[in-house]
């Protein structure tokens, strides 16, 4: 049988993609497993911690007798306790130049967005981005016809995107610009003087500054006593991770998760929050998108932005990991610096083992352990991996010892 080349079949853009990494990572763990090895996953950053029982209540509550389409604009309780969050949380007032939609988690949002700015302003194409960062920031831009424009973040620039540095075409160009922080994979958080900055960068170029918040509150636990839940300093004295729509909303969207924040990662459930002048334009495009998520997910969704103590309870977790695997790959010279945000740690793989991330991280995988390799969640970076600290202590204590072993 002759093989049709893919790519008279599907688009460049579709025969182009590499495999998604989590895709890649599912398919090394399936294997150990069919091999009946134990696994110790570091891979997906997709926790296994019990759903908190008043979101699955919600839920249950929630399922209709007769099934009818959902609305992308979602139910008013959870606009209300959308709305709610980002007061307690932020000191946002949503109204007038600021609103909130829901999303079916961030990714879809984080897709659809690029279909709506890519072109604007007389033709701005340049998505900009952190490279390593979300590989959606990638292919949205690809798919809406845009051009990606991937800017590495390294250490020695504190994984702080600069794009006043960048050559005058590609900022007159930008349609807009991707920040994350907390960042994934290294963890790194923003100063609030960085955050001022980038905004008077994107008002100056007119770019859309689109700020992937899906980490803010996974912060040191640590900060529960300083700020505990419900109160809110003034944004200077806040030592919590910070969206930029505390300091304006002009041109800013933020894309805010219950995926980490609750650990929601199968509800599929987020928000959207931002420039009125953005959000309703992109809410009526969205009833074209199909993602309306179904009521009963909305209703389970308000009971998590209503509540403040699970997530307390979910840094505790983190933190305590954090605390736990943290020392031993400074130990093992991986990381100069453990990151105050505790969901990943990004580390150099040890000298002996060359650069080859993906090489390593395959090996490792004999040993039951699976992380993800730095090429996998950027373009190009090698020698890097990411751990999640998705194990549960127990089981990370068992890795720890295995990778001690292996790794000297
Ligand atoms: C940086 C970042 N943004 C967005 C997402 C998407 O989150 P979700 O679609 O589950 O809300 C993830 C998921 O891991 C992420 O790491």
């Amino acid at each position: 049988m002759t093989l049709v080349p893919s790519n008279s079949l599907v688009n460049a853009v579709t025969a182009g993609l590499k495999p998604y990494p989590m895709e890649e990572l599912s398919k090394i763990k399936a294997g150990l497993v069919k091999a009946g090895k134990p696994v110790f996953d570091f891979g997906t950053g997709d926790p296994r911690i019990a759903t908190w029982p008043p979101v699955r209540e919600a839920l249950i509550k929630a399922l209709p007798e007769i099934s009818q389409y959902p609305s992308v604009k979602g139910v008013d309780r959870l606009a209300t306790e959308q709305a709610g969050y980002l007061n307690r949380r932020f000191g946002l007032q949503v109204g007038g130049d600021l609103a909130v939609i829901p999303s079916q988690g961030s990714k879809e949002a984080i897709f659809n967005i690029a279909l709506c700015l890519v072109g604007r302003a007389g033709g701005k194409k340049h998505i900009i981005y952190p490279d390593p960062g979300y590989p959606v920031y990638r292919s949205s831009t690809l798919y809406a016809g845009g051009i990606p424009y991937p800017v590495r973040v390294t250490n020695e620039n504190a994984y702080l995107l600069e794009p006043w540095d960048l050559p005058a075409d590609v900022q007159k160009n930008a349609a807009a610009i991707w920040i994350n922080h907390p960042h994934n994979p290294t963890g790194a958080t923003a100063p609030l003087d960085y955050w001022r900055r980038m905004i008077d960068w994107c008002h100056k170029t007119d770019t859309i500054l689109l700020s992937d918040d899906c980490y803010v509150d996974i912060y040191d636990s640590a900060i529960d006593a300083v700020v505990p839940a419900g109160t809110l300093p003034a944004v200077e004295r806040d030592p919590r991770p910070v969206t930029p729509l505390q300091l304006s909303t002009d041109r800013i969207l933020s894309f805010m998760s219950l995926s980490k924040r609750s650990g929601l990662t199968g509800y599929r459930a987020g928000l959207v929050a931002g420039d009125t002048r953005i959000v309703a334009p992109f809410l009526n495009a969205r009833a074209n998108f199909g993602v309306g998520s179904p009521d009963f997910i909305q209703h389970a969704a308000a009971a998590a932005w209503g509540d403040d103590a699970h997530v307390v309870e979910r840094r505790r977790i983190f933190s305590k990991r954090l605390a736990t695997f943290g020392p031993l790959l400074q130990d093992l010279g991986m990381i100069n610096k453990i990151p105050s945000s505790a969901f990943y740690l990004w580390a150099k793989i040890p000298e002996k083992f060359g650069d080859d991330d993906v090489a390593f991280v395959l090996d490792m995988a004999r040993i039951g352990v699976i992380a993800s390799p730095s090429q996998w969640l950027s373009e190009g970076i090698r020698g890097h991996v990411r751990f999640a600290l998705v194990p549960e202590e127990a089981s990370m204590q068992q890795a720890m010892s295995l990778l001690r072993e292996y790794l000297k």
